[in-house]
């Protein structure tokens, strides 16, 4: 009798810390949506770079609505305003898969959740100055929400430069991009704002 009363307590002991694991992990798997006000509790920085200001003024729509602190990515050898000179600098370093020296220095940036990175796509990419942010600091972006802000000419061009960040910082959590188009006016406040809001998170990526 007593035998069966310790298997009988053995199995319901099991059976409760199988569900209190089993029950964390799926809670900790389920999505959840932060509201623009939670988000501006977390720590944030807007990261990004821009040559004519499209990219900026995305930046300074975001900084208004979740704050946090905002840093402009400069290269080392800032990029020719001629636009051909533009075209071909950046065509070889594409060529090249350089990585740019960049003249920004950034914070620690342990503390920071949730990354904004913004680029333009010139000839389709990310630019490069972006590139080298991510690619140099993959090992101190793990593990962080990675959120990009990409602006365009052509859409299906902007998918690839996503694309690319993913690959930038691979242990990241990149997601819930914004793609843009380069005419960026006031009313872009509302979509943005929209997006923002409509943003998922799986528990574990805010822990
Ligand atoms: C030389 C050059 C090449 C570009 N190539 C592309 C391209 O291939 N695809 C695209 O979608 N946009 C392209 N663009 C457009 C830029 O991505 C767009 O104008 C963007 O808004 C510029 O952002 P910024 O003002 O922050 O630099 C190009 C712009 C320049 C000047």
């Amino acid at each position: 009798m007593k035998v069966k009363n310790l298997v009988i307590t053995g199995i319901a002991l099991l059976v409760i810390v199988l569900l209190i694991v089993f029950g964390y992990r799926a809670y900790l798997n389920g999505e959840t949506s932060l509201s623009i006000a939670q988000m501006s509790k977390k720590k944030i920085l807007i990261t990004y770079y821009t040559r004519t200001n499209d990219t900026s003024k995305m930046a300074d729509t975001i900084h208004s609505l979740v704050g946090g602190d905002m840093i402009k990515i400069e290269p080392e050898i800032a990029y020719p305003a001629d636009k051909e000179a533009y075209t071909k600098r950046v065509s070889d370093e594409r060529e090249k898969r350089a990585i740019v020296p960049l003249k920004t220095s950034f914070p620690n940036l342990k503390p920071y959740k949730i990354i904004f990175v913004g680029t333009p796509t010139p000839l389709g990419i990310t630019a490069p100055p972006v590139k080298s942010f991510l690619i140099k600091n993959s090992d101190n972006l793990k593990n962080k929400i990675i959120i990009p802000f990409i602006i365009y000419q052509e859409t299906n061009q902007a998918m690839g430069a996503y694309r690319d960040i993913t690959y930038f910082v691979p242990n990241s959590y990149v997601k819930n991009p914004y793609f843009t188009g380069e005419n960026i006016t006031g009313s872009k406040k509302v979509s943005t704002e929209r997006w923002l809001t409509s943003m998922k998170f799986k528990r574990y990526e805010l822990k």
